[in-house]
């Protein structure tokens, strides 16, 4: 099988995989990487959001080969250290998941959008269209704006 490498969380990785493996089992299966979530498998839910040179893609719309020499960065390497993000400290303050399950995504949607716009509208952030069955969708957006503000 080919070999692919790429830059996870700032530590360069290597994966033996089919071409067409959804990134998404490259990095949960492969590698051992499980903040982003499994729930569609087809880009409706996003679920599994996570960021590709900086920007939010859907990893199990992705084959493993799209990210060849590229950098993801997953939840787990959101925080530098064992300082957190600007988003997950407005996410603790918010106290925002209910079971948590869309919540990494939800994260990683958030500094994608904040990455793009340091004062977002309500119509920016319902733009982001991360599915939450608990429907934690206020408290969601009262996080990306208070994480909004230090950045
Ligand atoms: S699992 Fe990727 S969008 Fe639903
Ligand atoms: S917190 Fe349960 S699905 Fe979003």
């Amino acid at each position: 099988m080919p070999v692919y490498g790429f830059t996870l969380n700032g530590t360069d990785v290597t994966v033996d995989a089919p071409e067409d493996l959804p990134l998404l089992w490259a990095l949960r299966d492969k590698l051992g990487v499980t903040g982003p979530k499994y729930g569609c498998g087809i880009d409706v839910c996003k679920a599994c959001t996570r960021l590709l040179d900086g920007e939010a893609v859907r990893p199990c719309s992705v084959k493993v080969s799209t990210a060849e020499g590229r950098e993801i960065t997953t939840i787990e390497g959101l925080a530098d250290g064992d300082t957190l993000h600007p988003v997950q400290e407005a996410w603790l303050e918010q106290d925002v998941p209910q079971c948590g399950y869309c919540q990494p995504g939800q994260i990683m949607a958030a500094v994608d959008l904040l990455k793009r716009t340091s004062s977002p509208t309500d119509e920016d952030i319902r733009a982001i269209e991360n599915v939450c069955r608990c429907g934690t969708y206020f408290r969601i957006r009262e996080a990306i704006k208070e994480g909004a503000r230090p950045m």
